[in-house]
């Protein structure tokens, strides 16, 4: 099957209903994508097919065909966001981080966010303020680093 993986185009051989987590992981070698739950409802595995969030855990391989799916590779470590999430402290213990990113990426920029709400991606291990917070900073003009 045919797909552009983070701006690359590439075929990959798998079966239809294999996990797109899985392939991501195991046939394309994108381990920035994590499992969770693994049954739709943490977004640890989030990543954007054709602009959208979805879950990985939960997309078979037929449904990506031709679509356009960006990982958190394909942010490139670069993402206003990724700073953010460091900056700020949003960053957790590396399993569901990715997928908050992602989720976050998903909604585009906008002015505020003054009423965030835990849709997605939720973690269960640091308070949702410092992820809301990051998310909130990354949408703003960056600013020198407040730690220097
Ligand atoms: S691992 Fe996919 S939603 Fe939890």
């Amino acid at each position: 099957m045919r797909f552009t993986l983070n701006g690359a185009r590439r075929a990959v051989t798998a079966h239809p209903m294999k996990r797109l987590l899985d392939v991501l992981r195991e046939d394309c070698g994108l381990t920035g994508t994590k499992e969770g739950c693994g049954e739709g409802e943490c977004g640890a595995c989030t990543v954007l097919v054709d602009g959208a969030a979805v879950n990985a855990c939960l997309v078979p391989f037929a449904q990506v065909g031709g679509a356009h799916i960006i990982t958190i590779e394909g942010l490139g470590g670069r993402h206003p966001l990724q700073h953010a999430f460091v900056e700020y402290g949003g960053a957790q213990c590396g399993i569901c981080t990715p997928g908050m990113i992602m989720a976050a990426v998903a909604l585009g920029p906008r002015s505020s966010l003054d009423a965030p709400t835990r849709s997605s991606s939720p973690s269960r291990w640091t308070p949702f303020v410092d992820a809301s917070g990051s998310e909130r900073s990354a949408r703003e003009p960056l600013k020198p680093s407040r730690r220097s």
